[in-house]
């Protein structure tokens, strides 16, 4: 089976430069790596201008969320692989005063999406058309994400916000190697599925200074007119228009009808830590939360960083996490989803009861656990970029936002300046059929009218001791949920750094297909071949580059410590 191939080859295109192989040995030796050490503030984020941008609102007396606000934009203009107007994301939160919560403005399925809509007459999957061109759309929730979180907690004018981020995209940036070697390979493919060039289809080279004007004018209608300007404004009109030209089925009313929601978030604990992440629509907050749940009881610390022990234990919670994953997860405003139940400690030690230290659990073998008196209810009425921000007040973010696939749909509304997601991928088309993340879904995540599709994405925050200790989050399609998991257990149970938290290699394991995969020449061969003979199926190969992730630690001493992923042009920035 081929495993998360859109994923690769984006991850491969972003990973050469600044990858260095560092087995397990290496590591050991090296003297820790401290990332950016700041006293007051920080945002970290995958474009150095991005951080800039969220970091000079911080400074001018603006709060996380009006930083969250013009990170988020900006990261549209200066990395439009991920950033997103046409896309979707959530975001976790805690404010200074440590209130919780979590916001989700995911895309959602058109009213005409329906059930089939991607299998022929045999009913085959014709995978293409979920993942390229106009129906593969989700309707947008981005631009209704950023307005509903300034209602609620921002504090600088909107204008102010967003008028950095407009002269970002009038000015233009510098492109870093590896943009530009990321639209010189994507541009051909934009060309074909537009059927016109656009400023995206040209030869790039590093420092290259790229405007885009188009997207600047839509920033300064969205300032000026507000949020009705995307959902039903001219912005909305041209989106439409654009659309029916590419045989999208999405409509006016499907803009004028999208709710981003406030969502509470998943909170539970792992040993003295209480961990704040995402609810569904994402996987994210459970998947985490039963992982870490399952491995509680084994001595991760004894056993060692990436030792034969951990990824063994790590690898058979992961397995049962993914295998619950694809059955009872999809969208809440859908489907029933037994949450509690889910993360409880008698159902996740009952989960690990079969778990052999001498021979793998074989996947096909096993599948979701069993929830006494769940009855699996359908209610009437189912390429990702992270950044972490904390402010001078003690308010805290982790936000992870996607078009899904490396510039979605690859649709590129010249007129309005943006790219258009590829998230109806992520909803299951067929039941037992991998997206393009490997991931296989059922019933509770297929396609509905108005429904959102499930998500891995994981923006967590952390306290300990009742304080704010971490934000992090990550891209990585089904591998965001795992990397997030070990950057954590880094930190915590191998008294990492952040900054060697997040460059540490990684592993990966999501029940089907029944593959570990780890990043290459990064482990130990022994180690391997151990986990092998157990039988583990061993990836060395398909995975490059395992998440990217961007996090920010609480030091004890109150300062703030950035973790910017080494494997992409990630950057902290703060005062
Ligand atoms: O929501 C999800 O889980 C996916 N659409 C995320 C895609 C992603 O992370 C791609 N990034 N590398």
């Amino acid at each position: 089976m081929k495993l998360l191939p859109y994923f690769l080859v984006s991850f491969l295109l972003l990973s050469c430069k600044n990858q260095t192989a560092t087995p397990e040995t290496a590591i050991k030796d090296k003297e820790p790596e401290i990332g950016l050490i700041t006293q007051n503030a920080m945002v970290v984020s995958a474009r150095e201008e991005a951080s800039r941008i969220g970091s000079d609102i911080l400074e001018k007396g603006g709060n996380a969320f009006d930083a969250m606000i013009a990170t988020e934009m900006a990261l549209a203009v200066c990395y439009p692989y991920a950033g997103n107007l046409g896309g979707g994301g959530f975001i976790v939160y805690r404010t200074q005063y440590g209130e919780l919560g979590s916001f989700d403005y995911r895309e959602k399925a058109p009213m005409a999406a329906s059930r089939d809509m991607y299998l022929d007459e045999e009913g085959n999957f014709i995978s293409d058309k979920s993942k390229v061109g106009g129906l593969a759309v989700g309707v947008p929730g981005t631009v209704a994400g950023i307005f509903a979180v300034h209602e609620k907690l921002g504090s600088l004018p909107i204008e102010v916000i967003l008028q950095p981020v407009i002269d970002l995209a009038r000015k233009g940036y510098l492109l870093t190697e590896s943009q530009a070697d990321r639209y010189n390979v994507y541009g051909p493919e934009f060309e074909n599925v537009n059927g016109e060039p656009s400023i995206y289809t040209a030869k790039f080279k590093p420092k290259l200074l790229f405007k885009n004007e188009a997207l600047a004018q839509t920033l300064e209608r969205i300032a000026m007119n507000g949020r009705s300007e995307f959902y039903g404004g001219e912005t909305g009109k041209k989106l439409i228009a654009f659309l029916k030209k590419h045989k999208g089925i999405m409509t006016l009313e499907d803009l004028k009808a999208y709710e981003a929601e406030w969502r509470e978030p998943v909170t539970f604990k792992y040993k003295d830590l209480t961990v704040i992440s995402m609810a569904p629509p994402s996987s994210g907050g459970i998947c985490l939360a039963q992982i870490l749940k399952m491995i509680e009881p084994y001595p991760l610390k004894e056993y060692g960083h990436n030792s034969e022990k951990t990824i063994q234990v790590i690898t058979e919670a992961e397995r049962r996490a993914y295998a619950d994953r694809s059955y009872y997860l999809g969208d809440p405003d859908f489907v029933s989803i037994p949450v509690d139940s889910l993360i409880s400690d008698r159902y996740l030690k009952n989960r690990m009861e079969n778990f052999s230290e001498e021979k793998a659990t074989i996947s096909t073998e096993m599948s979701y656990g069993n929830i006494e008196g769940y009855v699996k209810m359908l209610q009437e009425s189912t390429e990702t970029t992270h950044y972490s921000i904390v402010d001078q007040f003690g308010n805290a973010i982790a936000a992870t936002t996607t078009l899904n696939a490396a510039f979605g749909s690859k649709l590129y509304v010249k007129e309005l300046g943006f790219f258009l997601n590829n998230e109806m991928d992520d909803f299951s088309a067929k039941p037992g059929e991998p997206n393009m993340f490997g991931l296989i879904g059922g019933e509770a995540n297929a396609i509905e009218p108005q429904k959102r599709m499930l998500s891995s994405m994981t923006p967590t925050l952390i306290e300990k001791d009742g304080k704010l200790w971490m934000s992090l989050g990550t891209p990585g399609g089904s591998t965001i949920i795992t990397s997030v998991l070990q950057t954590i257990l880094n930190v915590y149970e191998f008294d990492m750094s952040m900054q060697d938290a997040v460059n540490a290699p990684r592993f990966h394991h999501q029940w089907l297909p029944d593959i570990v995969q780890f990043e290459p020449d990064s482990f130990n061969r022994n180690t391997l071949e151990k986990l092998a003979k157990k039988g583990y199926t061993i990836d060395e190969v398909n995975a490059p580059v395992i998440g990217k992730v961007d996090a920010i630690l609480v030091l004890p001493n109150g300062a703030l410590e950035g973790g910017a992923d080494r494997r992409g042009d990630d950057t902290a920035i703060g005062f």
